[in-house]
């Protein structure tokens, strides 16, 4: 009788919110190259109001931006300096060494117990990333162990967007097959093997084929490979391979809440030297070997700016489906949506199971990705 109460109480189980603006994990804060440049960075990263800075020794620390002494904020902005590596507060002057600790002040020798509440940090190829726990807990899983090979690869082009968003939609995009076809417009999307999921780490495969139009009158074709390897909702990376010019690229997408509306959205590509291409497109052959990467690099993250903006009006205006109505060709969403519950443990460390909607349960997904 009443539809509107019916409508609602329909709408209810299909509409669960995320569980947290925040999951738990490892996210991107700043580059070391920026970081050298400003000397101390502020900004809000996870909800709170965060600084980092670097020393002599190139150690970076990445701190809540609240002295410990009687509170004043520490930002570039609002007094806090870098001086000979320590970062010195601008009410009472005093200093902090990048473990936080505070080692010197004017007038006294420095108390003990005065220490930043500092973040771990990580760095991969100059990206600077850190750990946000639940409850500020330790981290529990971390990422890959090694830098990738730099050599004979272009420098880092660094491109950021922010808008509302959450880094789990973000991320189920690289295993959103339809939508590379439906959205973006590439042809011939196959996934390759199968989803892979180990603990925090997940592995997504697919080829597909791109035509771009350069200019109106000239048509690209790329055939690609491309390799997304995910660590948590703020880190993921992209191997790929593009065949027919046979080039060789490095994608990191790296989604990182803000305030727990708006996200950061940072890509960051770099190309592998070009020395014997296979087809010549737009002058490439023509062009000294050490551009060629740079400049192939410019023009890949042109694309994927472009395709993210393609996604990101959809992003910024979704509405979150906790029982997606899928069809046949979605595959691994909910398989997805089983691996994402391990990055919102409640305080006590443990996961609540994320059900599967679609025709079966969520041990079924856990079978399907091999976990479990
Ligand atoms: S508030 Fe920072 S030194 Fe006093
Ligand atoms: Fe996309």
């Amino acid at each position: 009788m009443n539809s509107v109460s019916d409508a609602t109480r329909r709408r209810q189980p299909d509409n669960m919110p995320l569980p947290s603006p925040f999951p738990e994990g490892w996210y991107f804060f700043t580059t070391r190259k920026e970081l050298m440049k400003s000397k101390l960075i502020q900004k809000t990263w996870m909800g709170e109001n965060v600084i980092a800075w670097i020393d002599q020794n190139g150690q970076v620390c990445v701190a809540d931006s609240y002295c410990p002494h009687l509170g004043a904020n520490l930002g570039p902005t609002k007094g806090g300096r870098v001086c000979e590596g320590r970062l010195v507060c601008p009410f009472h002057g005093y200093e902090f060494d990048t473990t936080g600790q505070c080692v010197a002040t004017p007038f006294a020798p420095p108390p003990k117990t005065a220490k930043l509440g500092v973040f771990q940090t990580r760095e991969i190829a100059g990206l600077i990333f850190a750990w946000w726990g639940i409850d500020g807990r330790e981290p529990q899983w971390d990422l890959p162990a090694e830098s990738p090979e730099q050599t004979g690869w272009s420098g880092l082009k660094v491109k950021t967007l922010r808008f509302p968003g959450h880094p789990q939609d973000t991320t189920e995009n690289s295993v959103d097959l339809t939508h590379l076809r439906y959205v973006h417009g590439y042809d011939n999307v196959v996934r390759v093997g199968r989803l892979v999921v180990d603990g925090h780490r997940l592995e997504s495969d697919f080829d597909f084929r791109s035509v771009r139009q350069i200019a109106k009158f000239a048509t690209l074709t790329f055939d690609i490979s491309a390799i997304t390897r995910v660590y948590g909702l703020g880190y993921s990376c992209v191997e790929i391979y593009e065949h027919t010019i046979g080039m060789d690229l490095r994608l990191w997408i790296l989604a990182t809440p803000v305030d727990g509306k708006l996200i950061d959205f940072t890509l960051v590509s770099q190309a592998r030297e070009i020395r014997k291409p296979k087809r010549f497109i737009a002058g490439l052959g023509f062009l000294p070997v050490r551009l060629r990467a740079p400049i192939m690099n410019s023009f890949m993250s042109l694309q994927q700016v472009h395709d993210v903006r393609q996604d990101l009006v959809i992003w910024a205006n979704k509405e979150y489906r906790s029982r997606p109505r899928l069809c046949r060709a979605d595959g691994e969403i909910m398989p997805f949506r089983y691996y994402c519950a391990q990055f919102y443990p409640d305080s006590a460390g443990s996961v609540t199971p994320v059900r599967a909607a679609r025709n079966g349960s969520a041990r079924e997904d856990r079978e399907a990705v091999g976990v479990g």
